[in-house]
């Protein structure tokens, strides 16, 4: 009885190792697909290895193999899941946050909603700084996720009510706390060079000759274009794509003269008014500098979604253009990679109004057949 059970039983594995095979040769669906997921230990575990998509439209129409790093698909929705998680291993590592410790930042984006997932799912408190200019979707958005939030006037960097200095003083009013500091705190652009950077070498087999994104604290460009210039001996060409009231392209292209900051976009999350400790190791890498305007940016929003079934924030869209025009730039038979740093969902009611547009003087920016996806009054 249980010798016939045995056979049975390897009669039915060997049958259902045939099926495996055939699965793996018929569909490419099958089982790579599971072996490629695996299961990952809590929410900082599903953070990164995001696929590198190849925008399609764009790459056929410059002959180049344009990509977009997918990291809108972290679980707080951009890029900046990995810095967050970065910057608390970080204090966790130097002994400055302990169990039940509070992180305090001063961001009005991406890098608090990232910091609200990662301490929450480690049972670290939050406490947000921001300016008072800021949405209150924004500010629900982050009380929901379970942080302290605090909109304080939006005054420049150099006054000290500023919103980063603010979150600096509180993390020092507290035990157990620390100011993670996006922008001149290194761990971010770790990162990039431990995550991101590898991830993109290890996805196209080293066969990348061009990189490019844009920066908020620089964390992102720093981190990739170290990597993948080491990684590549220094082969892959990196250049900083910079939207409209933004110092680094003036900086890059006039060789480091730092100029007032005048002007605005309207991208959320990039733009930079200064080199930050997290762009300053890397900065002199860069082979050149892109200066993307608004309506490329915007035009480029409405190409993604009807092109590419993108749909996409401003700065990955900036991105997106600056990619294009890098492609063009060193010419048919060139890889070139930049990042979709998150999707439009929480900017829909700009980049999708047409009363936004028109005071923003965007309107025409949207190619005339794309003005159907301007659903919003
Ligand atoms: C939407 C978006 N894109 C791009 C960036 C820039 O990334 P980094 O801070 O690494 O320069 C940010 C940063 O906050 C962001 O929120």
């Amino acid at each position: 009885m249980f010798r016939i059970g045995v056979r049975r039983f390897a009669t039915a594995a060997r049958r259902s190792a045939e099926t495996a095979a055939q699965l793996e040769g018929s569909n490419k669906y099958g089982i790579g697909v599971s072996k490629a997921q695996g299961i990952v230990k809590g929410l900082t575990g599903a953070i990164g290895n995001t696929p590198l998509i190849r925008l399609n439209h764009i790459s056929d129409a410059t002959g180049c193999e344009v990509l977009g790093k997918a990291e809108f698909m972290n679980p707080g929705g951009s890029i900046k899941d990995r810095a967050a998680l970065y910057v608390v291993k970080d204090a966790e590592e130097k002994g400055l946050l302990k169990p039940g410790g509070t992180v305090i930042e001063g961001t009005a984006g991406n890098t608090g909603i990232g910091l609200a997932h990662v301490c929450r799912s480690k049972g670290y408190n939050l406490v947000i700084y921001m300016p008072n200019t800021q949405s209150q979707g924004k500010i629900d958005l982050l009380r929901l996720l379970g942080a302290e939030v605090y909109p304080v006037p939006a005054v420049p960097f150099d006054n000290p009510e500023n919103y980063n200095h603010q979150a600096k003083r509180h993390a020092e009013r507290l035990d157990n706390a620390v100011w993670t500091n996006q922008f001149d705190n290194i761990a971010n652009r770790k990162a990039h060079i431990e995550t991101t950077g590898p991830e993109i070498w290890y996805q196209t087999k080293g066969k990348v000759d061009a990189f490019t994104c844009a920066t908020g604290t620089g964390g992102t460009l720093a981190g990739v274009t170290r990597y993948l210039k080491t990684a590549s001996d220094g082969k892959v060409k990196c250049f900083l794509a910079d939207p409209p009231g933004s110092v680094l392209h003036s900086y890059i292209s006039s060789g480091g003269k730092l100029v007032e900051r005048a002007g605005s976009s309207i991208t959320e999350g990039i733009g930079q008014g200064r080199v930050t400790d997290n762009l300053q190791p890397d900065v002199d890498l860069l082979d050149g500098s892109l200066h993307i305007s608004d309506e490329r940016s915007i035009e480029m929003v409405y190409r993604c979604l009807d092109e590419e079934g993108l749909y996409l924030g401003a700065s990955s869209c900036l991105n997106v253009a600056a990619a294009e025009e890098v492609a063009k730039k060193v010419g048919k038979g060139n890889t070139v990679v930049t990042v979709l740093c998150d999707g439009a969902y929480r900017y829909a009611d700009r980049l999708f109004s047409k009363k936004w547009l028109s005071e923003k003087k965007l309107l025409d920016a949207v190619p005339e057949h794309l003005k159907k996806y301007i659903v919003l009054p």
